[in-house]
């Protein structure tokens, strides 16, 4: 089944993108991925500079399920790629002869200075890149040298930030916005006065994965310490969903939507579809799963369509927007359905009567 799309001109051979991060961390694995079947990729965040990214050793942090030893949560104090510019100059150019078909996007982050947002942004196009993604989002590291989510928590600066990069770039920018601020929609809205055509979110959320009750040290533990990092994986899935409908609901119709966060196989890509994502990027699940996880989204998806009677992804991009609302006028279309009898339940001695998960279970809708 043909489960492309096609998003700011660009034809995507499906709706599945390898997230920036360990999945495209250099040509070798953009490539394992293309031939696995991911319709495109986000490479690892590079920067002018490599010699200033030094990363640390644990890195990483993993939340569990009580009942299980299933992986929940992930946080991580990983920082943008260490790898020279040269070097990812080179791989650009030799992933894009390999791979015509499939989309190589670019995520670039620099200091707050016009010119070296150009050059890298210059000499990044010329390799043959498909698009930008512009990191302001990196929450942890990136920030002392006030880059990263330093930028996308303020409107001004992402609008004008963005507008270096547009000024000079001739394929489509996104910009890639943090979640840890009070309205999304804010430096979303300022992206796209500074050009971008599309929007990524989310990159992580502020975390403390846990702390050692036996070392009394919070985790990652480097040498005694640690930093607050990003949270990742399928705890924060719906928090994503909720940014990514409103991002949906407020963005300028043209504007693109690529949904990230907790996406895990085809069930949660669908969701963030039908909820405004023309694609969608997926990180610590291809770090959990490996890059064959693709099978699974690629059938479920053609599945879905199936059964659903969609004749193309794009035919699925934001068709669940309509069922979004008020609490006023929830009360409303309730009371004119005549379901008194609900809306009695929520009375104090009710929950007084029964037991409290009794009454939790009968009002929760899965
Ligand atoms: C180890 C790790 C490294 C990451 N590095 C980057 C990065 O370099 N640039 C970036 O924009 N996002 C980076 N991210 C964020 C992811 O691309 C993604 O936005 C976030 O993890 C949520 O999606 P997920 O639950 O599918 O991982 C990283 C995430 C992880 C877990």
């Amino acid at each position: 089944m043909d489960l492309s799309i096609t998003v700011n001109g660009i034809k995507f051979p499906n709706p599945f993108l390898l997230g920036s991060g360990p999945p495209g961390t250099n040509a070798r694995v953009l490539a394992k991925s293309f031939d696995a079947g991911w319709g495109g990729a986000v490479a690892k965040t590079i920067s002018l500079e490599s010699s200033k990214v030094v990363n640390v050793v644990p890195r990483y942090g993993k939340l569990r399920s009580r009942s299980n030893s299933e992986v929940i949560g992930f946080e991580n104090i990983e920082l943008i790629s260490d790898r020279p510019i040269e070097v990812w100059l080179e791989e650009f150019r030799q992933v894009k002869k390999e791979y015509p078909k499939n989309v190589l996007i670019a995520s670039i982050m620099e200091e707050y200075n016009k010119e070296r947002w150009q050059e890298l942004t210059r000499r990044v196009e010329d390799t043959g890149v498909d698009a930008f993604e512009l990191n302001f989002s990196c929450p942890h590291g990136m920030t002392e040298r006030k880059m990263g989510s330093e930028m996308g928590e303020h409107p001004d600066l992402t609008e004008e930030v963005t507008s270096w990069v547009t000024e000079v770039a001739t394929i489509p920018v996104w910009a890639k916005m943090t979640p840890n601020i009070t309205n999304i929609k804010e430096p979303s809205l300022a992206a796209v006065r500074g050009g971008a055509s599309g929007i990524s979110a989310i990159n992580t959320i502020l975390s403390v994965i846990g702390v050692n009750l036996d070392t009394l040290r919070p985790m990652p533990t480097v040498e005694g310490h640690t930093v607050p990092g990003g949270y990742s994986s399928q705890a924060v899935r719906p928090i994503a969903l909720r940014m990514v409908s409103q991002l949906a609901l407020a963005l300028p119709k043209e504007v693109s939507l690529s949904g990230i966060g907790g996406i895990e196989n085809s069930h949660d890509a669908i969701e963030f579809m039908l909820l405004g994502a023309s694609t969608v990027q997926i990180c610590t699940g291809v770090m959990l799963q490996g890059v064959k996880m693709v099978d699974e989204l690629r059938e479920g998806l053609a599945k879905f369509m199936t059964d659903k009677a969609f004749n193309s992804s794009q035919e699925i991009v934001g068709k669940s927007l309509p069922y979004f609302s008020t609490h006023m006028d929830l009360v409303k279309k309730m009371k004119e359905a005549k379901r008194h009898k609900a809306g009695e339940a929520a009375r104090d001695n009710e929950w007084a009567q029964k037991d409290i998960t009794e009454k939790t279970a009968e009002l929760t809708s899965n």
